[in-house]
Protein backbone atom coordinates (compact mmCIF):
# COMPACT_ATOMS: atom_id res chain seq x y z
CA UNK A 1 0.00 0.00 0.00
CA UNK A 2 2.03 3.50 -1.18
CA UNK A 3 2.23 6.44 0.73
CA UNK A 4 4.53 9.04 1.82
CA UNK A 5 5.51 9.54 5.32
CA UNK A 6 3.14 12.79 5.58
CA UNK A 7 0.29 10.46 5.12
CA UNK A 8 1.94 7.78 7.63
CA UNK A 9 1.91 10.50 9.96
CA UNK A 10 -1.60 11.46 9.93
CA UNK A 11 -2.70 8.14 10.07
CA UNK A 12 -0.74 7.25 13.21
CA UNK A 13 -1.70 11.00 14.78
CA UNK A 14 -5.46 9.64 14.02
CA UNK A 15 -4.93 6.51 16.02
CA UNK A 16 -2.63 8.35 18.82
CA UNK A 17 -5.80 10.59 19.74
CA UNK A 18 -7.81 7.79 19.65
CA UNK A 19 -4.81 6.08 22.13
CA UNK A 20 -4.65 9.37 24.26
CA UNK A 21 -7.43 12.35 24.09
CA UNK A 22 -4.29 14.33 25.58
CA UNK A 23 -2.79 13.81 22.15
CA UNK A 24 -0.81 16.65 21.23
CA UNK A 25 1.54 15.86 18.46
CA UNK A 26 4.61 14.28 17.05
CA UNK A 27 8.25 14.90 18.26
CA UNK A 28 11.85 14.46 16.73
CA UNK A 29 13.28 14.34 20.06
CA UNK A 30 11.10 12.25 21.42
CA UNK A 31 11.63 10.23 18.48
CA UNK A 32 15.45 10.73 18.42
CA UNK A 33 15.72 9.51 22.26
CA UNK A 34 13.40 6.36 21.55
CA UNK A 35 15.50 5.49 18.88
CA UNK A 36 18.54 4.89 21.05
CA UNK A 37 17.20 4.06 24.45
CA UNK A 38 17.80 0.77 25.21
CA UNK A 39 15.56 -2.05 27.15
CA UNK A 40 16.15 -5.33 28.66
CA UNK A 41 14.32 -7.69 26.00
CA UNK A 42 15.71 -11.65 25.60
CA UNK A 43 18.36 -11.58 27.94
CA UNK A 44 19.99 -8.52 26.41
CA UNK A 45 20.12 -4.88 26.22
CA UNK A 46 18.53 -3.49 22.52
CA UNK A 47 17.49 -0.41 20.86
CA UNK A 48 16.88 0.57 17.33
CA UNK A 49 20.30 1.56 17.02
CA UNK A 50 21.69 -1.47 17.63
CA UNK A 51 20.64 -2.61 14.24
CA UNK A 52 19.70 0.98 12.60
CA UNK A 53 23.39 2.71 13.97
CA UNK A 54 23.28 6.16 16.12
CA UNK A 55 22.69 7.77 12.82
CA UNK A 56 20.01 6.55 10.87
CA UNK A 57 21.87 8.42 7.66
CA UNK A 58 24.14 5.04 7.56
CA UNK A 59 23.12 1.46 7.22
CA UNK A 60 22.77 -1.05 9.42
CA UNK A 61 23.22 -4.78 9.84
CA UNK A 62 21.41 -7.26 11.45
CA UNK A 63 22.52 -10.01 14.30
CA UNK A 64 23.60 -11.76 11.35
CA UNK A 65 25.83 -9.09 10.06
CA UNK A 66 23.34 -8.43 7.18
CA UNK A 67 23.54 -4.75 5.65
CA UNK A 68 20.55 -2.79 6.28
CA UNK A 69 19.86 -0.11 4.08
CA UNK A 70 19.89 3.21 5.86
CA UNK A 71 16.17 4.63 8.14
CA UNK A 72 16.50 7.92 6.82
CA UNK A 73 14.32 9.27 3.94
CA UNK A 74 16.85 11.47 3.06
CA UNK A 75 19.76 9.14 1.84
CA UNK A 76 16.76 6.59 1.33
CA UNK A 77 13.88 7.62 -0.58
CA UNK A 78 11.72 4.38 -0.10
CA UNK A 79 11.63 4.44 3.83
CA UNK A 80 8.39 5.10 4.95
CA UNK A 81 6.54 4.73 1.65
CA UNK A 82 4.70 1.45 2.01
CA UNK A 83 2.11 1.19 5.08
CA UNK A 84 2.20 -2.54 5.71
CA UNK A 85 6.18 -2.73 4.74
CA UNK A 86 6.01 -0.18 7.51
CA UNK A 87 3.88 -1.74 9.99
CA UNK A 88 5.48 -5.42 9.50
CA UNK A 89 8.58 -3.79 10.80
CA UNK A 90 7.67 -2.24 13.82
CA UNK A 91 5.64 -5.13 14.37
CA UNK A 92 8.47 -7.24 14.33
CA UNK A 93 11.26 -4.52 15.95
CA UNK A 94 9.09 -3.30 18.87
CA UNK A 95 8.08 -6.83 20.04
CA UNK A 96 12.02 -7.61 19.69
CA UNK A 97 13.40 -4.53 21.89
CA UNK A 98 10.00 -3.54 23.70
CA UNK A 99 8.32 -6.56 24.25
CA UNK A 100 5.53 -5.24 23.27
CA UNK A 101 3.62 -3.47 20.39
CA UNK A 102 4.88 -0.06 19.74
CA UNK A 103 2.00 2.51 20.30
CA UNK A 104 1.04 5.01 17.75
CA UNK A 105 2.92 7.88 19.60
CA UNK A 106 5.88 6.25 19.61
CA UNK A 107 5.80 5.25 15.76
CA UNK A 108 4.86 9.30 14.98
CA UNK A 109 7.45 10.64 16.83
CA UNK A 110 10.24 7.40 15.40
CA UNK A 111 8.93 8.62 11.79
CA UNK A 112 9.25 12.70 12.63
CA UNK A 113 12.45 12.05 13.65
CA UNK A 114 14.00 9.81 11.00
CA UNK A 115 12.02 12.26 8.46
CA UNK A 116 13.74 15.42 10.01
CA UNK A 117 17.73 14.08 9.90
C1 LIG B 1 13.32 -2.12 9.04
C2 LIG B 1 11.67 0.23 12.95
C3 LIG B 1 14.96 -2.01 15.72
C4 LIG B 1 16.26 -4.72 11.92
C5 LIG B 1 12.59 -1.27 9.86
C6 LIG B 1 11.46 -0.47 9.43
C7 LIG B 1 10.99 0.15 10.53
C8 LIG B 1 11.83 -0.22 11.65
C9 LIG B 1 9.76 1.07 10.62
C10 LIG B 1 10.91 -0.40 8.00
C11 LIG B 1 11.02 1.00 7.42
C12 LIG B 1 10.66 1.09 5.95
O1 LIG B 1 11.25 0.33 5.15
O2 LIG B 1 9.84 1.93 5.57
C13 LIG B 1 12.45 -0.16 14.03
C14 LIG B 1 12.22 0.29 15.40
C15 LIG B 1 13.15 -0.33 16.18
C16 LIG B 1 13.95 -1.17 15.31
C17 LIG B 1 11.10 1.23 15.84
C18 LIG B 1 13.32 -0.22 17.67
C19 LIG B 1 12.22 -0.30 18.53
C20 LIG B 1 15.59 -2.97 14.94
C21 LIG B 1 16.50 -3.95 15.43
C22 LIG B 1 16.85 -4.73 14.36
C23 LIG B 1 16.17 -4.21 13.20
C24 LIG B 1 16.97 -4.08 16.89
C25 LIG B 1 17.78 -5.94 14.32
C26 LIG B 1 17.66 -6.95 15.27
C27 LIG B 1 15.55 -4.27 10.82
C28 LIG B 1 15.58 -4.91 9.51
C29 LIG B 1 14.72 -4.15 8.69
C30 LIG B 1 14.20 -3.07 9.50
C31 LIG B 1 16.35 -6.18 9.14
C32 LIG B 1 14.32 -4.42 7.23
C33 LIG B 1 15.41 -4.41 6.29
C34 LIG B 1 15.15 -3.45 5.15
O3 LIG B 1 14.01 -3.06 4.87
O4 LIG B 1 16.14 -3.06 4.55
N1 LIG B 1 12.81 -1.08 11.20
N2 LIG B 1 13.51 -1.03 14.01
N3 LIG B 1 15.40 -3.13 13.59
N4 LIG B 1 14.72 -3.18 10.77
FE1 LIG B 1 14.21 -1.99 12.37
Amino acid sequence: QAATPQELLDGYAAQAKQENPAFTGFSAERGAAFFKTEHASNGRQTSCATCHTPDPRQQGKTRANKVIEPLAPIVNPQRFTDINKVEKWFGRNCKDVLERACTAQEKGDFIRFLVNV
